[in-house]
């Protein structure tokens, strides 16, 4: 308990003081087809995060790999029911799922069956993109959040993550190849958006494993910025051995070390999605009282900053000031 109240004072250091209400009821894909990005890293820990919010969070592994059913201390050779069955529709989603503890949020866990199931998919003649959507269409309401790991593919699997999600977590490395990756990724976004779920959104683009030190690095930040503006999260995940090391304890990074930069840097992912949401709320109903569209103002990354909400020291953003250099 005492644990749980450390973790919300943190968060809330980490958070803009704004942030009471848990409302969020969204399906976040996180996804980048290439691999080794922090997709899983991301997923967990963030799951993690926002359940330590006290917000209902679940976590489904869509990815063979069970990365992220291992990380959480699932072992994934012992499943009785898995994302296979789910996505097959043999099972029904509740039946399969497990409470993660410590971790605080329930998982759809997954293992090498699921690449037998995308193969069953691709012989489907109908339907076969909304399998996922369908099998979560009945918990939405009782998650505040579900998020969804993908593999490292553009394959039937993301497709289908990218059709039950409301949104798009994009988490990349600042590499060389990073944004010639990313444009693959926004045009598959596209594609869905245009056949089969015209609301999806990109949540925001995250940069994971940076060392300020880089200069390449701090370059594709620098032009990540320009490209996306403030789609690109103003939180950086730092590489962080602590992070690295969490899975092989199966633990989210806040029940491995708690005050480590990784733990303290996806706290304030947390915070800063809960305070987007939160200002989105806040204009929606602005524009549904006043019939004002907001006249088209642009607001860029720059506008929070003098909010005071900036997250823990080491994990903002060194470019996020803008000033160039
Ligand atoms: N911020 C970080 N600091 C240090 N190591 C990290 C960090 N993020 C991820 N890692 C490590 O990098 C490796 C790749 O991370 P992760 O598994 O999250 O990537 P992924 O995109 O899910 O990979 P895949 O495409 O294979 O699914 C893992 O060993 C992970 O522990
Ligand atoms: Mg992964």
């Amino acid at each position: 308990m005492v644990h749980q109240c450390r973790l919300e004072s943190n968060l809330c250091d980490a958070a803009p003081r704004r942030v009471h209400s848990p409302p969020m009821k969204r399906v976040i894909a996180v996804a980048n087809q290439k691999g080794g990005v922090g997709k899983t890293t991301t997923a967990v820990n963030l799951a993690a995060s926002l359940a330590a919010t006290r917000r209902r969070v679940l976590l489904i592994d869509n990815d063979p790999q069970g990365n992220a059913t291992m990380g959480s201390g699932v072992d994934k050779s012992q499943l009785q029911s898995s994302s296979c069955d789910v996505l097959l529709g043999e099972v029904e989603i509740g039946a399969a799922l497990v409470r993660v503890d410590p971790g605080g949020y329930d998982l759809l866990p997954s293992n090498q069956d699921l690449t037998a199931a995308e193969v069953r998919l691709l012989t489907m003649m109908a339907g076969r993109e909304t399998k996922l959507r369908n099998a979560i269409a009945p918990l939405r309401e009782s998650y505040d959040v579900i998020l969804i790991d993908c593999p490292p593919a553009l394959n039937m699997l993301t497709v289908n993550s990218l059709v039950a999600a409301d949104s798009v977590l994009i988490p990349m490395q600042c590499e060389y190849y990073a944004l010639e990756g990313l444009s693959a990724l926004v045009n598959t976004i596209e594609q869905i958006r245009a056949a089969a779920n015209e609301s999806l959104e990109i949540e925001g683009i995250l940069r994971t494993m940076f060392d300020p030190r880089n200069n390449l690095a701090n370059e594709v930040s620098a032009q990540l910025i320009m490209h996306f503006g403030d789609k690109v999260f103003r939180t950086i995940i730092p590489r962080n051995i602590r992070l690295a090391e969490a899975p092989s304890f199966g633990k989210p990074v806040l029940f491995h070390d708690k005050e480590s930069r990784g733990a303290l840097a996806y706290l304030a992912l947390a915070g800063e999605m809960i305070r987007r949401e939160e200002e989105e709320r806040v204009d929606a109903a602005h524009t549904t009282a006043t019939g004002d569209n907001g006249g088209g103002v642009a607001v860029g990354p720059d506008a929070s900053e003098s909010s005071g909400d900036e997250p823990p020291e080491g994990t903002s953003d060194p470019a996020a000031a803008h000033s160039g250099g």
